[in-house]
């Protein structure tokens, strides 16, 4: 069977924090290793980060490391008993004023003023996700009154959503910029912006992961009502962005779970088109949490996300503290692989009739052009300083991999997050120009990909190490 191309993001914490462990999670198909800020200490993401490191390097394996941000996610406080049963019909306030460790049945505080200023009678607040259902019926300066439309368990520090968005919390929180100043300590490639309304939250949180002297990609989640109101806001996301998660949870909750599958769809869709990278998230192996076997309909779900061209899925709770997490990756590789296999993940119309805008990116899409149709191709080979020639080759859907040929490990590691793309190092600088092809597919012959006879597609530019300069594709035979 072909190489899995769809890369798997998977979450570490306590259920997958020793060397052992993450050890047969890299073994079983982890492409990217996404630390969670919203739980555990700086000290354990450092850890984590450290093994990550060591592990993979004994491995030889290039897995790329997310930093996720907490975000603004608004929360209630905490209960006297940890925690209450809410009953259909009751009435129930949050309040701004009410001691943040003595809520009850009738009363729990929030650490967040402005909930009271967007809220107004008649709208439905979710809470944990939506298991509990509250309508508000009056709002006082600093106090929401409700009413409990759905009832059950209420526990501490459970999420508030608004059905169909709306709180204005600013995007990044004092302990987001702390934490960005740990990712950059920790050297890691991607930093994901959680709750972004504009493209104005990813331009600041950009500035802050430069000032704090990091290189890392950033990625926009997508989990607010707002972002995929229409299309102008969806895309001006994307654009600001190196990439996006369709983060399920937060979004589902606001949108209405019915939506969801469309919306999905649908980012995945424009952030191909506009070189994007994106990462489909939340709840995808869920029943894994518990259990080693997933379910027809998570199964489903993850080779849909694949069959739509996700460049990669993502595992959060199932790894991070779930009983099951390395059967969870494994799970998750042999469905992706298996959706991999049918006909229309190689086929491709992406961008036929539309004009390109760069000369790399005219050169990288017409490489995939011409590896898909021209028959004996086994490979693609692009010679790239960040790996952005790669990024637009891996928008269209292909069989052929495609090689990112770097001397610079940011880079290595960062080509694991895009789909059908694989890091081999190379310096074009150690030979002679007329050489650098020539050892180019050697350097692939050597590693087993192909063998002589075999076509190669490569891409470069007249210098190197010039960003944005590829302007040739070649064609060549392995010899
Ligand atoms: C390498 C090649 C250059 C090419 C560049 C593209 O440095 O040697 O010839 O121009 O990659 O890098 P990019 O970051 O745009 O993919």
């Amino acid at each position: 069977m072909k190489k899995r191309r769809t890369k798997i993001v998977a979450t570490l914490g306590p259920a997958s924090s020793s060397p052992e462990s993450i050890e047969q999670l890299l073994l079983a198909g982890l492409d990217v290793a996404r630390l969670n800020f919203s739980h555990g200490t700086a000290d354990e993401h450092r850890q984590r980060v450290r093994m990550l490191r060591e592990i993979s390097a004994r491995l030889g394996s290039h897995i790329a490391i997310m930093g996720d941000l907490q975000g603004p996610k608004i929360r209630i406080a905490r209960f006297r008993d940890v925690q209450v049963i809410l009953h259909r019909g009751q009435a129930f306030t949050l309040s701004n004023t009410h001691p943040a460790n003595d809520g009850d049945e009738h009363i729990v505080g929030i650490d967040y003023p402005s909930l009271v200023r967007d809220c107004h009678p008649g709208d439905e607040l979710l809470l944990d996700d939506g298991r509990v259902v509250l309508e508000v019926e009056s709002v006082e300066e600093h106090a929401v009154h409700t009413r409990v439309i759905v009832g059950g368990p209420l526990s501490n520090n459970k999420g508030i959503n608004r059905r169909g968005g709306g709180i204005s919390a600013p995007s990044l929180t004092d302990k987001d910029r702390d934490d960005i100043r740990l990712a950059a300590e920790l050297e890691v490639d991607y930093v994901a912006v959680s709750f972004p309304r504009y493209g104005r939250d990813i331009e600041q949180a950009r500035r802050l992961v430069r000032e704090a002297g990091s290189p890392a990609w950033i990625i926009a989640k997508i989990e607010r009502a707002e972002a995929v109101a229409d299309d102008a806001a969806l895309d001006a996301l994307i654009q600001a962005s190196d990439g996006v998660m369709v983060a399920r949870g937060d979004l589902g909750v606001e949108v209405g779970d019915a939506r969801l599958v469309g919306i999905q769809k649908r980012i995945i869709q424009h952030a191909r088109h506009q070189n994007k990278l994106v990462i489909t998230a939340t709840q995808m192996m869920e029943s894994m949490i518990a259990s080693p076997l997933p379910t027809r309909a998570e199964v489903s779900d993850v080779a849909n996300a694949v069959l739509d061209y996700t460049d990669a899925v993502m595992l959060s709770g199932e790894t991070a503290s779930g009983k099951y997490p390395v059967e969870a990756v494994a799970a998750m590789a042999r469905i992706a692989q298996g959706a991999e296999q049918e006909p229309m993940t190689t086929q491709s119309h992406h961008r036929v009739g539309l004009s390109f805008s760069r000369c790399d990116e005219t050169i990288a899409l017409a490489s995939m052009y011409a590896a898909n149709h021209f028959q004996g191709v086994k490979a693609i080979v692009s010679l790239t300083e960040t790996g952005n020639t790669p990024l637009i080759m891996s928008r269209i859907r292909s069989g052929i991999p495609i090689f990112c040929f770097t001397p610079h490990p940011t880079t290595q590691r960062r080509a694991a997050m895009f789909r059908g793309v694989y890091s081999i190092p190379f310096d074009p600088t150690l030979y002679e120009p007329a050489a650098v092809s020539t050892e180019a597919i050697a350097r692939l012959k050597a590693s087993g990909v192909v063998q002589r006879g075999d076509w190669v597609i490569l891409t470069k530019g007249d210098s190197y190490h010039s960003t944005g300069g590829t302007n040739t594709l070649k064609i060549l035979t392995v010899d």
